[in-house]
């Protein structure tokens, strides 16, 4: 798999996804503004590697600047944090991951070489952290998809929204490592069809099986189509367990209830804000008229109409089966097993009714 985002000499390379799969180009960020243009405009997107990109953004801005002492650099480090994290509302990563930049600036001392290499090697941190993370999700979801049959996955949770393997993605990539024969039913995710580009793309270059159906077919396939179970990312869970998702995983969810298939969730801890009660208190981001009107650059409504473009919505935990953490898997009640898992160490197996 191709690397989603890679920090260099010259800047940080962004894999521009509005671009996928016709063309693979990188996107170089020569400043933070840069970095923060391309999670903004979905150059970058998927709350795990908005995090990471974050991250490198800040460190990027560090960098770059000209200050020649700690005191001169702190509020052009404010500014630097404010502007990664006014790109996008929803995903918490973004917020985690400038919240551990802070901590690594505090930390780092007053000579400016020490706080550049600090912050530099806090990012290239987070993005290794990122994949190790994914891959042990992948270990422990892996054990609850079907050794066979239909797997549907909405929006894109994969390699290409992570520093790489991916969340709902590297389920089912560990699930086919161990031998099970998965055929995924991709969602295609209006407005910005993900699924179809990105979950497509990235699925069929690793030979895994995949259909892609428009957003509406999901009900007919979940009652029809031999669907065996559901499992997708997260931009922000709720300490009740309460998912904020791309939009159109909430209608996903309730059809898989009353169908009878498991919904699973796939996202690091760093995914979780347990500061929020319920998913109501969830930020939903609402982006441009634009990207429902028009696909590229035709228009496919008529000129002047109403639009309503959230980009997230909320799934309710009583839809939820089970959420997969890297550090093992909870079930309801959320408000006792999710704090549990957060705060247990990395690779320790479950919490509440967990596996
Ligand atoms: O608007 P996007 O493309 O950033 O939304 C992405 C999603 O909703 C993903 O499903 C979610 O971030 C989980 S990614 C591992």
């Amino acid at each position: 798999m191709i690397p989603t985002l890679e920090w260099t000499e010259e800047g940080v390379k962004l894999l521009d996804q509005l671009r996928l799969p016709a063309n693979v180009e990188y996107m170089l960020c020569r400043d933070y503004q840069d970095v923060a243009r391309g999670i903004k405009d979905m150059i970058i997107r998927g709350a795990p590697a908005i995090g990471v990109a974050a991250a490198m953004g800040v460190a990027l801005g560090v960098k770059r600047s000209q200050a020649k002492t700690r005191t001169e650099l702190d509020p052009e480090f404010d500014r630097i944090c404010a502007t990664i994290a006014g790109t996008r509302p929803t995903a918490v990563n973004l917020f985690w991951a400038v919240e551990r930049m802070r901590r690594a600036y505090l930390a780092a001392g007053d000579d400016m070489a020490q706080i550049k290499e600090r912050l530099e090697r806090e990012a290239k941190q987070v993005y290794a952290e990122d994949i190790a993370i994914n891959q042990a999700m992948g270990r422990h979801g892996a054990l609850l998809m079907p050794s066979e049959g239909r797997v549907l996955t909405h929006c894109n949770a994969g390699a290409l929204a992570t520093a790489g393997y991916g969340t709902a993605l590297g389920v089912i990539r560990a699930a086919v490592e161990m031998g099970k024969r998965i055929e995924v039913f991709a969602d295609e995710t209006r407005p910005y069809l993900q699924g179809a580009r990105l979950t497509a793309w990235e699925l069929q270059q690793d030979g895994i099986p995949t259909t892609v159906i428009t957003d509406n077919m999901a009900g007919h396939f979940l009652r029809n189509g031999g669907i065996r179970a559901v499992v997708v990312g997260a931009d922000r869970i709720a300490r009740n367990g309460d998912v904020a998702n791309k939009v159109g995983t909430y209608s996903v969810a309730v059809l898989a209830k009353e169908n009878n298939v498991p919904f699973y969730v796939a996202a690091p801890i760093s995914t979780l804000d347990l500061t929020l009660a319920t998913g109501e208190l969830i930020p939903i981001e609402q982006r441009s008229p634009r990207e429902v009107t028009h696909i590229k650059d035709v228009q496919i409504t008529p000129e002047a109409i109403g639009v309503a473009n959230p980009a997230f919505d909320v799934t309710p935990n009583r839809y939820v089966t089970a959420i997969i953490t890297e550090h093992g898997v909870a079930r309801a009640p959320y408000e006792e097993s999710l704090p549990r898992l957060a705060g247990a160490p990395k690779g320790v197996g479950g919490a509440g009714g967990a596996d």
